[in-house]
């Protein structure tokens, strides 16, 4: 079976993990979240803080809960995983679909711009399959409507534009570390930003909201005699989560980053002249790791491609259902290029041990329809 995606860990992070459990003896949060952190925000740059939790998801929700008030609109594109739509739901807030471009498959700003009320005040795009060419249209665009804006990559982490790192400039960037990201720590995610309000309140809100309690946990003690003023969750990353990120992040540049630039590389090379392909045009030598690939088949052949992957053991993804049809975030509104592209959309296998045989089948059996 060739697999969609994968985690790829091994030895090393076996050792990381053992060595939280026989050496250090504290599997909660601790100094070694501390670290992660540290080194995160090293890597990340651009001055931002890293506040490290569970996942992806509790990234955002914390974020939006922290830049927004219940009955908040924030505007986003429907084309997203629903992890999106629920962290700004928890937050009291209303997730105003917006549609895409059909050539970045991100976050359209006429559309978006269409769809501001004075109930609006704050936006969260979303870098799909990591593109995130637009970063600074969105902080215009923000800074033009007053909006707070928080970047969903969970996508993007490793990714640059004009050479900054993506998390080194945004106002608040969320990043996932789940099983299958471009680096994991099993389940968890970050927010990144240099607004200290913003850094406070995360920091507590992941911690049930006890005041201040992250640095005493970073030194092994925790607080006894507390307030708490806001709605808080268990947010937190263990010593365990982040031991295993540690060591991804120092494979991350020299052993995943080059081999997901590669794949993709591969691919477009092999579809490139297919007429019933279409690639998003993406910087996969400069910008772009790719978390995943997807592009889309034109001419209804999809269904058809889907069949012979099937046949021949091949994992795929449809990457994403949108939102503004699923039940709970039901909304009546006309997004043609979100709904266009859902149709034709299909991920390929994309992790870095996926061999140049995989990718050479895959392609043969595309470039066959
Ligand atoms: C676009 C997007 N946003 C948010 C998330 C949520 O991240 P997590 O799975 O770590 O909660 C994901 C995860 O798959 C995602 O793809």
């Amino acid at each position: 079976m060739i697999r969609l995606s994968k985690s790829v860990v091994g030895k090393a992070e076996a050792e990381a993990v053992a060595h939280v459990i026989e050496d250090i003896g504290y599997l909660g949060m601790g100094a070694t979240v501390g670290e992660f952190e540290h080194q995160l925000e090293q890597y990340i740059g651009g001055g931002r803080r890293a506040i490290c939790v569970n996942s992806g998801t509790a990234a955002l929700h914390l974020a939006v809960q922290a830049v927004t008030k219940p009955g908040d609109e924030v505007l986003v594109p429907s084309f997203t995983f629903v992890a999106t739509y629920q962290a700004i739901s928890a937050a009291g807030c209303k997730p105003v679909s917006c549609d895409i471009r059909p050539d970045t498959l991100t976050l359209d700003l006429e559309d978006a711009e269409r769809r501001i009320t004075p109930r609006t005040t704050a936006m969260m795009p979303v870098y799909y399959a990591s593109n995130c060419c637009m970063v600074k249209d969105y902080q215009a665009f923000a800074a033009k409507h007053g909006l707070r804006l928080i970047e969903d990559a969970a996508h993007s982490f490793g990714c640059t534009y004009q050479g900054q790192k993506i998390g080194s400039m945004g106002d608040v960037v969320c990043f996932s570390f789940d099983g299958i990201k471009n680096i994991t720590t099993g389940e968890g995610g970050a927010i990144f930003t240099a607004d200290e309000e913003v850094i406070q309140k995360v920091s507590d809100a992941r911690l049930l909201g006890v005041q201040k309690d992250s640095e005493k946990r970073y030194a092994g003690q925790r607080s006894w005699n507390f307030d708490v003023v806001e709605q808080g969750y268990r947010y937190h990353m263990s010593n365990i989560f982040a031991a295993i990120g540690q060591v991804q992040l120092s494979r991350f540049e020299e052993e995943f980053a080059p081999r997901r630039r590669y794949i993709a590389q591969r691919y477009c090379e092999l579809l490139k002249d297919t007429p019933y392909v279409k690639l998003t045009s993406m910087d996969y030598e400069h910008d772009i790791v790719p978390h995943i690939f997807a592009l889309q088949i034109l001419g209804g052949k999809r269904p058809q491609l889907e069949q012979i992957l099937k046949e021949h053991d091949i994992q795929y993804g449809i990457q994403y259902a949108p939102n503004h049809h699923l039940t709970f975030f039901h909304e009546d509104v006309e997004l043609p290029v979100t709904d266009e592209v859902y149709s034709r959309i299909i991920s390929l296998p994309m992790h870095p041990e996926l061999s140049e045989d995989d990718i050479q089948l895959i392609c043969k059996l595309i470039n066959s329809l």
